[in-house]
């Protein structure tokens, strides 16, 4: 998919499923900031992309607090002039029992994975409104679809949230021809599972019907379609990748 120099803003891509998406806008021809609350890792990774022969940006960030968004977006429409697809991929996972969840893990939870896709949408709005081909592309979960299955109810109700936000962002700023869509991942091997036991994982792999669990690669080729100046037309969409991980 051609990305045409276009300028794209990843959070939460020094590692996992944002690296992939910002390697893969990368290739597709997108000038990419790597945002990530892990400054050192965030310049690391882009680094590796400028090594091989892509224009990209590390940033740190932590994007649940409104100063460093407005530093993010600033600094990358510093460097590449423009804003066009802003990717809100950063998120946490907890796997607290119900019964043992803190308040401060609720509301730490709810800030980095829903918060954010809040605070970052709206200060990039005057950005992309500039833009020829607009995106929003938010990072859900299984999670907010099913409730989550090794996962705690902060986290599906984070990720339940992003889906809500996605569908109302994406009826609000359709006027302005900015497309709102999200990605709602199944397990993906990445360090977001590194408190899994074995068995957890196991567990999760059996629900999957095609019988792995996700790679990043996976969620990037998603990210990459919806990037696309072709899928113009598309907006308020929840693409699952998921194996077929639809059965609790
Ligand atoms: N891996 C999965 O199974 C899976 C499934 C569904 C959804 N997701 C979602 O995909 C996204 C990426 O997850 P991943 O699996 O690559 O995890 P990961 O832990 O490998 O990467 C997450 C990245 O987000 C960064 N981050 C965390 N808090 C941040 C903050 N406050 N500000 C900026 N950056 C922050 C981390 O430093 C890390 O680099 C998350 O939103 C996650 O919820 C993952």
């Amino acid at each position: 998919m051609g990305l045409d120099n276009r300028v794209a803003l990843v959070t939460g891509a020094a590692k996992g499923i944002g690296f992939a998406i910002a390697e893969r806008l990368a290739r597709d021809g997108a000038r990419v900031t790597l945002a990530d609350v892990n400054a050192e890792l965030a310049g690391i990774s882009a680094e590796k992309l400028v090594k091989g022969g892509f224009e990209a940006y590390g940033v740190g960030a932590d994007v649940s607090r409104l100063p460093e968004v407005k530093d993010m977006i600033g600094r990358t429409v510093d460097r590449f002039g423009q804003l066009d697809i802003v990717v809100n991929n950063a998120g946490i996972l907890r796997s607290t029992r119900l019964e043992e969840i803190a308040p401060e893990e609720w509301d730490l939870v709810l800030a980095v994975n829903l918060r954010s896709v809040f605070l970052v949408s709206q200060q990039a709005i005057p950005h992309l409104k500039k833009s020829a081909a607009p995106r929003i592309i938010n990072m859900s979960s299984n999670s907010g679809r099913m409730g989550g299955f090794e996962s705690s109810v902060s986290y599906a109700a984070s990720k339940g949230g992003v889906i809500a936000l996605t569908y109302a962002l994406a009826g609000q700023l359709a006027k302005f021809k900015i497309t709102v869509n999200a990605i709602c991942p199944g397990t993906t091997d990445t360090d977001i599972l590194k408190d899994y036991t074995p068995e957890a994982r196991e567990r999760l792999r059996q629900r999957i019907p095609l019988g792995r669990l996700g790679v990043p690669a996976d969620i990037a080729a998603a990210a990459s379609y919806l990037a696309a100046s072709e899928s113009g037309f598309v907006t308020g969409l929840m693409l699952d990748i998921n194996g077929g991980m639809y059965f609790g």
